[in-house]
This record gives C-alpha cells, structure tokens and sequence, in this order.
C-alpha cells in the first residue's frame, strides 16, 4: 500500500510517500525558516501562505522520487492538527483533494500521534512505551498503549522545551532557531557558571515548567549588563557558559521528571516500561540524547531514539500514522474537521499551574 502523508501544522511543508512494509519510498520537507527568521518566531499567516505556494509542487516531487504517478496512491494522510489553524487547513483540504479525486481513503491525523508513532516505521517496537515528546510546541510524557491508546502522564505547565531553547537563545543574541544554537555554543561554556533553578525538580508526578528557568536566565544575563537586557555586550566566553548553564539545567529537569515518568508508566499501566522513545525537534540535542542514555542503562530500559530526520516534523510519521490507523479500520469523512487544539490523550485534566489556555507558542 502506498500512502501519502502531508504535513503542514506549523513551518515545515511536507509530503511523504511511504508503504504498510515500513518503505519510505520518498519524504520532503520543506522549511519556511529563512521566511520567519526576520520576526525571531513562527508567523502564522506567513506560514500559511507559504504552504499553499509549495505544497503541490512538493507532492508532484515526491511522487516522482517514489516513481508513482498520483494514480498509483492507496490512500491519503494528511495532519488535521493541532497547529497554527491556517495552516492545518492548506494540507488537510489538499489532502481531502486528492482522496476525492482518486476516490482513495483518507486519514485526518494528530500530529502528536505522527510523533507518538514514528519511531515504529524505523524499529520493530512493540507497544506498550513511554514517550518523551520535546519540540518547539510540546513537552509531554505520554503512555503509548496502542493506536488511539494514549495515556498522558505529565506536560508542561507554561512553556514547550524547544520554545525555552529558543527564547533563551534570543536572550542570548544566538539568533533563531536557538536548540541548536545554544548546543553549539554550550560545547565551549562551562555548566556550573551560572546559578540557575530547576523548575518541579523532585516534585510529585511529571509534570515540565521552563518559564522560571528562562525569566532566571534573563535576570542573570542583566546583571552581567548593569540591570539591562544587553545580548550584545555579552562576549563569546559569557555566551557559552550561559548557553552552558541553561542547557545543563534543563537537561536536569528532563532527566528527573523523564525518571519520574517511568514510575508513573509503571503505576499506571501494571508493568515497568519496556522502552522509552525520544521524539520532537529537542530531541536532536547531544548532550540530552547522552543524558537518557545513562538513565535507561540505569533502569535497563531500551531506548529509542528515531533517526532526526524523523524526529523533527516531517511527513513520513503522518503518512504511517495513517497506516497504522487504516490498519484498524480508522479512516475520516471528508468533512474532517482542522482543529488548532487537539490532546492525544482527551481525558487528561490540565496540570495544576498551568497557565491558562491561549498563552502557548505559536508551535502550541
Ligand atoms: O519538532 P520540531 O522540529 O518542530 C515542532 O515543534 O513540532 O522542533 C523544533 C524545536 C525548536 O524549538 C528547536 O529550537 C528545537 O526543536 N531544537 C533543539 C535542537 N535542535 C532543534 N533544541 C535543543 N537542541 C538541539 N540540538
Ligand atoms: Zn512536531
């Protein structure tokens, strides 16, 4: 079977050709970074119209590199959110098109579930795990109990971890977007330079908050500038030790609440967790990916880490999303609704803290 996926919830555009043996016969991703670097942070309208100038070129090359003619497709996927509103609509209602057109089944699918599942298309990995989801728009510890069988165990309570990264490295005047930035900067920066906290560190359930760390970062980086926020009087050596400091501290607090949500898949479900799957843009990070090793070899969980092509957003994991979910009988009506808000897990209650609803980044 020859799935096409279609991603385009926030500011990549991406189609993906993929079969039910776990073939990715072709998977491109277009990035519209270039076109929101000049803002510092993703422009929803901006990100809308450049899906709707890319995408039906993007699919036409995807079909040529997986030698199929439009013809030839099954069956369509295409990621129905959460994301920016508009731009779930452009991939959704081309998605529908062509379902309509070759008269194929078509799957309306969580984004959340394309990265819950993702790691599945590369490894022979059955379910149950626990998932540790890290992007620009989501921080969560999920229970992966089956297709539609998620369990949240914690979230954050204000900002996404790849939102932090990327605000602490616009602190920094290390440009955008900042994970990778500040990773390439902490290399040369010592950890212990900076007091910073650890949000929720030690505390009851899993549950993730960055915003403190980053308002902690700031007040840092103005005492170094005379009370005022001043990126570009700090040298490369400052720069470093505060890229340093953050990332450590975050790695901190991914480590206890990730080890905290271990025990809790184990509450919840009856049984340890067999593995733990990394997924999410954050997932990329070095000296985190290190960090989880250590803590799986500690409780023999194997972990999975998805190649990073599969771990940032991309069109692969929708496309087998839509499989798995066709595998069971799931398929949506054309009049699949794009929903901006859309929790895995529908019954978890918020987090106590947590902010109200609205306040999340634009990735949210
Ligand atoms: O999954 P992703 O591509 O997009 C979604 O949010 O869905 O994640 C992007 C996020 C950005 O916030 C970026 O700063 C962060 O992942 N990121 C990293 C690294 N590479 C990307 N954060 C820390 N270290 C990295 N090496
Ligand atoms: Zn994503």
């Amino acid at each position: 079977m020859n799935m096409l996926g279609i991603e385009t919830s926030c500011d990549e555009t991406a189609a993906a050709i993929v079969t039910d043996r776990k073939e990715i016969r072709a998977s491109l991703v277009l990035s519209q970074i270039d076109e929101h670097r000049l803002y510092g942070g993703v422009v929803p309208e901006i990100a809308a119209r450049s899906h709707i100038d890319h995408l039906d070129r993007l699919i036409g090359a995807a079909l040529e590199e997986a030698g199929l003619a439009s013809g030839d497709l099954d069956a369509v996927a295409a990621t129905a959110g959460p994301g920016l509103i508009g731009a779930v609509m452009v991939g959704l209602t081309t998605g529908k098109a062509i379902a309509a057109v070759h008269d194929l089944p078509f799957v309306a699918v969580n984004h959340l579930e394309g990265h819950a599942l993702s790691a599945r298309l590369v490894e022979d990995l059955d379910y149950p795990y626990l998932l540790l989801l890290v992007s620009g728009g989501h921080c969560q510890l999920l229970a992966v109990e089956g297709v539609g069988a998620y369990r949240r165990l914690g979230t954050t309570i204000d900002d996404a971890v790849g939102e932090a990264f990327d605000k602490a490295a616009k602190l920094l005047g290390l440009g955008y977007p900042g994970g990778p930035a500040i990773e390439a900067y902490a290399r040369d920066g010592d950890p212990a330079a900076i007091k910073l906290p650890r949000p929720l560190k030690g505390r009851a359930g899993c549950d993730f908050s960055f915003s403190g760390l980053k308002t902690a970062l700031r007040q840092a980086v103005e005492a170094t500038s005379g009370g005022k926020l001043a990126a570009e009087t700090l040298t490369p050596a400052a720069q470093a030790d505060f890229a340093a400091s953050f990332q450590a501290a975050v790695g901190d607090v991914l480590i206890d609440r990730t080890e905290a949500g271990l025990r809790l898949f184990a509450e919840a479900t009856g049984q340890a967790a067999p593995a733990l799957v990394v997924a999410g843009g954050v997932a990329a990070n070095t000296h985190l990916r290190e960090r989880l090793g250590v803590l799986t070899g500690k409780y023999g969980v194997r972990l999975t880490l998805p190649p990073l092509a599969l771990c940032t957003d991309n069109a692969a994991m929708i496309a087998w999303a839509g499989i798995e979910r066709l595998g069971r009988g799931l398929r949506d009506g054309l009049d699949a609704a794009p929903r901006a808000r859309w929790p895995l897990d529908a019954n978890a209650a918020p987090p106590p803290g947590m902010g109200r609803p609205g306040r999340l980044g634009a990735k949210a």
